[in-house]
């Protein structure tokens, strides 16, 4: 049976694009399909894309909103897409305890969540001059990129020359590394049963 993704976003949702070419053609073919591309920003630039691929979509805006209460709603309508795996892609929100109680929810993250956590992770890697930053894949807690560490990639930052050019290089390695750690958790999922 293949498992369900919801893929949660924000905005440009180029990570959501690549999990999604990956399920129609890739190396999550047989293994993932998206039950739905859910945002809280109805103009998020990703919805837009998701929809031109045929992919079911939802949202719910959050602005104004408190987080309890909306995190509560959001769960009741993902809940309706039985998500075997909720996938963070660009989702700038932290969710409250009862949201990340009741799913199994992944997040990919620009750089080391050991080092620095919330937004700005190639600003940093730049502003810094870091040779090489990490890119982490992690399990969602209640807290901002605090949760258990799946799998990082290193990304070389060598003799880049603008910021525009760490994040090619860092978007280049999240889009391929997120799918294959998803593949990962899903095919283990299938061995627990
Ligand atoms: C990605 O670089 C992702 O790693 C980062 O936001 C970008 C979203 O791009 N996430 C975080 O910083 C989480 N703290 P996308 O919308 O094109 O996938």
């Amino acid at each position: 049976m293949k498992k369900r993704l919801a893929i949660m976003i924000s905005g440009r949702g180029s990570n959501m694009l690549a999990i999604a070419k990956n399920v129609q053609a890739g190396i999550l073919q047989n293994i993932a399909e998206i039950a739905v591309v859910f945002s809280n920003k109805k103009n998020a630039p990703g919805l837009q894309k998701a929809k031109e691929m045929g992919l079911e979509t939802a949202v719910i805006p959050s602005y104004k909103k408190q987080r309890s209460q909306f995190d509560k709603e959001v769960a009741e309508l993902l809940q309706q897409y039985k998500p075997n795996l909720v996938v963070l892609a660009g989702y700038m929100r932290v969710l409250s305890p009862e949201f990340v109680e009741k799913f199994k929810i992944v997040n990919i993250h620009p750089a080391d969540t050991k080092q620095h956590r919330g937004l700005g992770g190639y600003k940093w890697a730049w502003q810094n001059k870091l040779p090489q930053t990490k890119i982490t894949v992690h399990y969602v807690d209640a807290g901002l990129d605090t949760g258990k560490i799946i799998a990082q990639k290193t990304v070389n930052l060598q003799g880049a020359t603008s910021l525009a050019d760490v994040e090619k290089r860092g978007l280049a390695v999240e889009h391929e590394f997120y799918s294959e750690i998803i593949k990962q958790i899903c095919e283990h999922e299938d061995k627990d049963g």
